[in-house]
């Protein structure tokens, strides 16, 4: 095991790598624990859980809403959770999304911390201290920033994940390599889906360079002034597509990376070969890059993301691979882009 410490203005985050879970009993006092997770989760590793206070919510983005997290708190007062009680989210990144917000809003705010089981909840969704629940269409719009006490990898957690899964998260890594890594960039141009996945050892040290770029991302950035907004590569249309088609995250951002490339060729000099490469690069590991999305409905929902400010959306855009910027670009011409360029 490889322990890491992630350093937070308002908390040292303790971060176990190549882990087990049962070292969770080292960490905590197992009386204290109260486990959040889905039911896939459940179905796979009922024996895991077995001796832990357990809530089981159902799966899927679509219960990523305040309901839930009102049931959480419902069934946190059934089980006498106190100020003295830490919260395990052990999911994917709906889970913890949830339990860092229920833990953050639960008697003003108890301790928690996650366990990761998919790609995207491991080299993403954990880090940076971002939870909160979607409102109807608008994503994330209610919630948090707070930091779990600790992440436990536990790499075997894997095994069980969907393909779709897979892909999904891939989506995360290929756009850390677009706006920071292009030495990742070529890495993942050279390798496959497949070996990752019959490699634990390959994957793990991929994970754990992605969840390097993160927190040093949002370290160097908490309140997301600069660099971290580079993070929401691909993310303002991923969004806007994610909840209204029902889209996977990773394939909306998959959707949205291939969009912000194809206006990064319109506004910068981003080679349409740098351009190539990326899609290539998408579509080798199974992910979309276009969808015949209805623009007038994507564009309402556009208007409400949070990386609006004024009469502005603040676009991520590449200068080359691994190089991301932020272009403030006044709405009128976006919209103009978004009907010739998104053809
Ligand atoms: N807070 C943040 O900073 C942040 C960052 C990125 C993404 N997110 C959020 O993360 C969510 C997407 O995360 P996700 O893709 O992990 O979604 P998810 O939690 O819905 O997991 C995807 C599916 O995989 C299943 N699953 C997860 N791990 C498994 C395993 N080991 N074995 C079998 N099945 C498993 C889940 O049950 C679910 O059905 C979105 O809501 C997104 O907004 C948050
Ligand atoms: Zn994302």
């Amino acid at each position: 095991m490889k322990q890491e410490k992630f350093k937070f203005s308002s908390r040292l985050v303790k971060c176990y790598f190549d882990a087990d879970f049962s070292y969770l009993e080292k960490l905590v006092e197992r009386t204290k624990v109260i486990i959040i997770t889905d039911e896939n989760l459940a179905h796979h590793y009922a024996n895991k859980f077995m001796d832990y206070k357990t809530i089981v919510v159902k799966a899927g983005e679509e219960y990523k809403q305040q309901a839930t997290v009102d049931h959480v708190i419902n069934e946190l007062i059934k089980r006498n959770a106190d100020r003295e009680s830490i919260l395990i989210g052990v999911g994917g990144g709906v889970i913890t999304d949830i339990t860092g917000y229920a833990a953050s809003v639960y008697m003003r705010g108890i301790k928690f911390a996650f366990v990761p089981t998919s790609i995207l909840a491991m080299v993403d969704a954990c880090i940076g201290g971002k939870s909160g629940v979607d409102v109807g269409l608008y994503k994330n719009l209610v919630g948090v920033i707070n930091h779990p006490e600790f992440l436990l990898y536990e790499y075997s957690f894997l095994k069980t994940l969907p393909q779709e899964e897979w892909i999904n998260g891939f989506a995360e890594i290929i756009k850390h390599a677009c706006i920071k890594d292009k030495q990742m960039f070529s890495f993942l141009e050279k390798e496959t889906l497949e070996r990752f996945q019959n490699y634990p050892k390959v994957i793990a040290k991929l994970i754990k360079q992605n969840v390097e770029i993160k927190y040093s991302i949002v370290s160097k950035d908490e309140n997301e002034t600069g660099d971290r907004k580079l993070l929401n590569f691909g993310h303002t249309i991923g969004h806007a597509v994610e909840n209204i088609y029902k889209l996977s995250h990773g394939n909306a951002v998959s959707i949205g990376m291939a969009a912000a490339c194809k206006i990064s060729g319109d506004i910068k000099s981003f080679s349409s070969k740098e351009k190539e490469r990326v899609l290539t690069l998408l579509k080798k590991y199974h992910l979309p890059v276009d969808l015949n999305f209805d623009k007038e409905k994507v564009w309402k929902v556009l208007l409400m993301d949070k990386k609006k400010s004024g009469d502005k959306m603040n676009f991520i855009l590449l200068n080359k691979i691994g190089d991301a910027f932020v272009k403030p670009i006044p709405l009128a011409h976006l919209k103009n882009l978004f009907n010739q360029v998104l053809l």
